[in-house]
């Protein structure tokens, strides 16, 4: 079985029709110019300041080393980031622990902390978290590339604040564990200043991408994860990145279809795990598409697709009846576990439901399997566009491998839209405007922009 199979076989005009369908001779068409996107990521690779698909092979011994310590001495780890700088460990973490307690569901010796990702300055959701925990026994992971992060840094002034008033500063020092730029940035300097143990994000490698760098592997290796497996599936997904070859080249073929779904006007792209502990893929997935696609092109045109997170069979009771008979503006990208484990069989129906009477004795796996299959016809009868990643398991070889297909799929697709898929310029501008509001020294330019535009503005408010 492969460890990640993408198959478009749903998305051909055989399956769906000419209206949104693809045909052999328009992937045929398009290849050239993926492999030259190809050519594209291999000139990147291999430099010192670092680039995604150099990760797998990285030397990860310091950051186990230190990860084995603080594994010893706490119970409890938060990780403060945003972005990039969370949801791609909270993904991982998420697919493989259960939701309470931290444990593995595979049943697996568990020495890690439980973590908790803080991603928002939501000041109920913070202060429960430090109501709920026991500072004498957690550890905090401090995650910014830019170190500015207005979100990130705030919450961590909070707990580097208390963290001194509690325990003093040597008592801080050993909580904490800042990832951030090797050189640069304001963490990087309080690093020093503070004397802190401290994690690089590779000058290379952009927070979307940066999952299998510290940022996602140190949190991940403090909670048990096997991060050398995760590093392995990713380096098996890496060797087919370079294959000019569409069908053994699961990344090159998923970035091929979302580019000529997007020129035939069905580029939003629906991400759907049939795994409900792969939601979280479903926020990283869209984060790492939509930032990275979302662009304007060299000559000033605008240019990205839309990606939407759902989960199944969560919501066919929800988005399910728009992506039937909506506009065929968008393909959907199932997500299945062909391992998914027989755990829970459903007994006999009672005699008050002789309707529902072929259910019992099935397997919620086999339910979860049928709903799939079920959808996916409806979706081909309605001539809308599919196609499905399947994995061999869910587990850190698969979860790595699919991080890397997907990561390299997104360059790949920035390539062809003819974007730069690694800047972020819309998101820095809001982060400026903030910044100013806030009365950052330098930012004024942006209040004054602001309130300019504020003095401007019409308004219509409607209130009860
Ligand atoms: O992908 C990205 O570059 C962004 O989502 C960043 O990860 C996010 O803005 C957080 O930035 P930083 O790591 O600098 O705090």
């Amino acid at each position: 079985m492969a460890l990640v199979e993408y198959d478009i076989s749903l998305g051909l005009a055989s399956a769906c029709g000419l209206n949104a369908g693809l045909t052999e001779d328009q992937l045929d068409a398009v290849s050239p110019r993926v492999y030259a996107a190809i050519d594209e990521l291999e000139q990147l690779s291999g430099r010192p300041e670092g680039f995604f698909l150099d990760l797998p092979d990285r030397d990860t011994e310091a950051e186990e080393a230190l990860a084995r310590r603080f594994r010893e001495q706490f119970t409890d780890m938060v990780v403060l980031g945003i972005g990039g700088s969370s949801l791609g460990a909270r993904a991982v973490h998420r697919a493989l622990t259960l939701r309470y307690t931290g444990r593995f569901r595979d049943g697996r010796e568990h020495d890690g902390l439980r973590l908790h990702f803080v991603e928002n300055v939501d000041p109920v959701d913070f202060d429960d978290l430090l109501t709920e925990l026991d500072l004498s026994t957690t550890a905090f992971n401090v995650i910014t590339k830019s170190g500015t992060t207005i979100e990130t840094m705030s919450s961590f002034f909070v707990i580097r604040d208390r963290l001194i008033a509690q325990f003093g500063h040597e008592g801080y020092r050993e909580r904490v564990v800042a990832t951030t730029d090797p050189n640069s940035g304001a963490l990087r300097k309080l690093v020093e200043e503070d004397r802190l143990h401290s994690l690089p994000v590779p000058a290379g490698v952009g927070g979307r991408f940066s999952v299998l760098s510290a940022v996602g592997t140190f949190p991940l290796m403090c909670a048990g994860v096997d991060v050398d497996d995760l590093l392995r599936g990713a380096s098996i997904a890496r060797s087919s990145v370079h294959k000019r070859d569409l069908m053994s080249n699961p990344a090159a073929l998923f970035g091929a279809a979302q580019f000529l779904f997007v020129e035939r006007g069905c580029g939003d792209v629906v991400f759907m795990p049939y795994v409900q502990q792969l939601a979280d893929f479903s926020d990283w997935f869209v984060q790492l598409w939509a930032e990275s696609l979302g662009k304007r092109t060299a000559d000033g045109t605008s240019v990205g697709p839309t990606p939407m997170p759902a989960i199944g069979v969560r919501d066919q009771h929800s988005l399910l009846q728009l992506f039937m008979e909506g506009p065929i503006s968008r393909n959907i990208v199932f997500l299945e576990d062909l391992n998914l484990p027989t755990r829970v069989e459903v007994p006999e129906a009672p005699t008050a439901t002789p309707e529902l009477q072929h259910l019992g004795g099935r397997q919620l796996d086999e339910i979860l399997r049928a709903e799939l299959k079920g959808v996916s016809a409806g979706l081909r009868e309605a001539s809308r566009p599919t196609s499905i990643f399947r994995l061999a398991g869910v587990n850190e070889q698969s979860l790595g491998a699919l991080i890397l297909v997907l990561e390299a799929a997104t360059a790949i697709t920035g390539s062809l839209l003819g974007v730069n898929p690694y800047d972020q310029p819309g998101v820095e501008l809001g982060k400026r405007y903030a910044h100013g509001l806030l009365g950052r020294e330098g930012y004024d330019e942006y209040r004054r922009r602001m309130s300019a535009w504020e003095e401007k503005a019409q308004r219509r408010v409607s209130s009860i």
